[in-house]
Parts: C-alpha cells; structure tokens; sequence
C-alpha cells in the first residue's frame, strides 16, 4: 500500500553532537525519501546513528545541516510550538524499553496523549477502547504494567502511538527486550498496521525482523551505505499461506527454469 507521494525528504542532512571540545558526527549527508504507506527498517552496528536519524525524523531533535521536508514543510521553518503539534498529532513513537508509566492502569496509559491534546472525555473512552481491541489488549485494560508480560506491555505501548492515528509510526528497537514468541507477535502487528496504511520507519539490530518491511537503510558511521527494496516482504497473512509453485518460478532466474 505504498504510494508514491513522499512523506518524508532528506536531503543532505548531517548531525554533529559537540561535548566538551570534542565533535561526533553522528549523521553524515543522508539522503532518504520515505513514502505515505513505506515501512522502512534501519539498520547497522551500534553507534551507526540510527537513534539519531529516528530522534530526527521524529522532531525530538534538530539537524545541524540539510533539509528535513515533512509532508512537504521544511522543518526548519517550524517554531517549537509548530514542532510540538506536528509530533504529537501526526508522529506515534514506541521504544525498546516501552515506556509506560507504571503507577497508571493501561487504558490510563493508552488515554494520556489524548488528555495532552485536549480531547473530550466520551470521545478519549472510545478511542481507548478501540484501539485496545485494535492490539488485542482490551481484557487488560484495568491492568498495571507491571502486571504484563513484556510483549503485552510493548503491545499497550503501540496501542498508545495508535491513539492519535499518527501519519507516521516510529519505533526504535521494538523487539530489543522481548523474547522470540513476543516480538514475532509485535512485528506481526507492525505489519498488519502497515497494511492498513499507517506509514512505518522501524530500527532493529534484529535481521530476522528486516524482511518485515519493503526497504531497508544500512547506516554505517553515520552514512547511508545501502538502501534496498525487500523483494518480497512478510506478509501478516503469510504465515496461513499455501507455497504457490506459480510464485516461486517467477522468482527463479530463468536459466534454472528453463532446465526445470
Ligand atoms: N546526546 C549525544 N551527545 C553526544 N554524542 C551522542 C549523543 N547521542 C548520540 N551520540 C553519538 O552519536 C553516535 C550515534 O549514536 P546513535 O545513538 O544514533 O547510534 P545507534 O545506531 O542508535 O546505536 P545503538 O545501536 O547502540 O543504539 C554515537 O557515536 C553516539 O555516541
Ligand atoms: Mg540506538
């Protein structure tokens, strides 16, 4: 469900951190387009500047150079009341370690970007609700975090970027403190919401999670050193899937066909 209207333009952009005299280039001249209804994983090793480029995107924190376009808005000219309001109603973030405010049930966790925005209190019930039913957490609702496993808690942390219908999800390391049953089913909901249209730009240090998404950014010191389209993407449904021998030849390089 990608179209081809750009979400995101960068262009040219570099991130400089300076601490006490010394200067770490965290991004380096990155160029990346990423469209409505694009999932996109990031990837590469530790300190490649993959949280930096998310913060970014995400309007948490500022390029020292470049052009950042936000549906065609340079970010640059954005005021930081501006900012504020375009990352609380169109950017939903989920982290590695969930972030969920433990003395506050779910449903209380779920319902507090709604009390930023100032929305009524009926409208901000039934927009819990539904979204709570959206990750299949409904019969928690009333549960404290700590009262969840680890996978139901990222799922409740997903249910709350959900609750604003963010144009854009951004999640950096969803899977990193789950064991393999909770972040499959994580990423198989990341899917299915991609699928419904939401536009999705994931970092993972995990490759199994990669083919999850239609491209992926290998960051290294700071640098886009590849940016590949996933030739064949996981599907939520796949895993139901009968293998269709018609798919798989027209994967096969015709030479091995021709010999088949
Ligand atoms: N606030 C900061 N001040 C100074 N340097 C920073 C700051 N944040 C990040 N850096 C540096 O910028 C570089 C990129 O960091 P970043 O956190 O983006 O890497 P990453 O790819 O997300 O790594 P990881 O996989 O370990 O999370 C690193 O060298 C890091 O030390
Ligand atoms: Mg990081």
């Amino acid at each position: 469900m990608t179209d081809s209207k750009a979400l995101i333009n960068i262009t040219n952009l570099s991130k400089v951190y300076r601490t006490d005299g010394s200067q770490t280039h965290a991004l380096r001249d990155i160029d990346l387009t990423i469209f409505k209804g694009d999932y996109v994983t990031i990837q590469g090793p530790s300190g490649g500047g993959k949280s930096t480029l998310l913060s970014i995107i995400g309007l948490l924190d500022k390029a020292s150079s470049g052009d950042y376009q936000i549906s065609d808005v340079s970010v640059a000219k954005l005021s930081a009341a501006q900012m504020a309001k375009v990352r609380n109603r169109e950017i939903g973030f989920i982290f590695q370690d969930f972030n969920l405010i433990g003395d506050m049930t779910v449903s209380q966790n779920v319902e507090l970007p709604l009390i930023y925005r100032g929305v009524s209190k009926a409208i901000r019930k039934e927009k819990v609700a539904q979204v709570l039913k959206r990750v299949n957490m409904s019969e928690r609702a009333r549960h404290l975090p700590n009262q969840l496993s680890g996978g139901q808690q990222q799922r409740v942390a997903v249910a709350r970027a959900l609750v604003g219908s963010p144009t854009l999800l951004l999640a950096d390391e969803p899977t990193g403190n789950l064991d393999s049953v909770n972040g499959d089913s994580v990423m198989q909901l990341l899917t299915e919401l991609n699928e419904q249209g939401v536009t999705i730009c994931m970092v993972t240090h995990d490759s199994r999670y990669a083919h999850f998404a239609k491209r992926t950014v290998n960051l290294f010191d700071g640098e886009v050193i590849s940016n590949s389209i996933n030739i064949e993407p996981h599907s939520s449904e796949q895993q139901s899937r009968e293998p269709n021998p018609q798919n798989i030849a027209e994967l096969m390089p015709s030479k091995i066909q021709a010999g088949a």
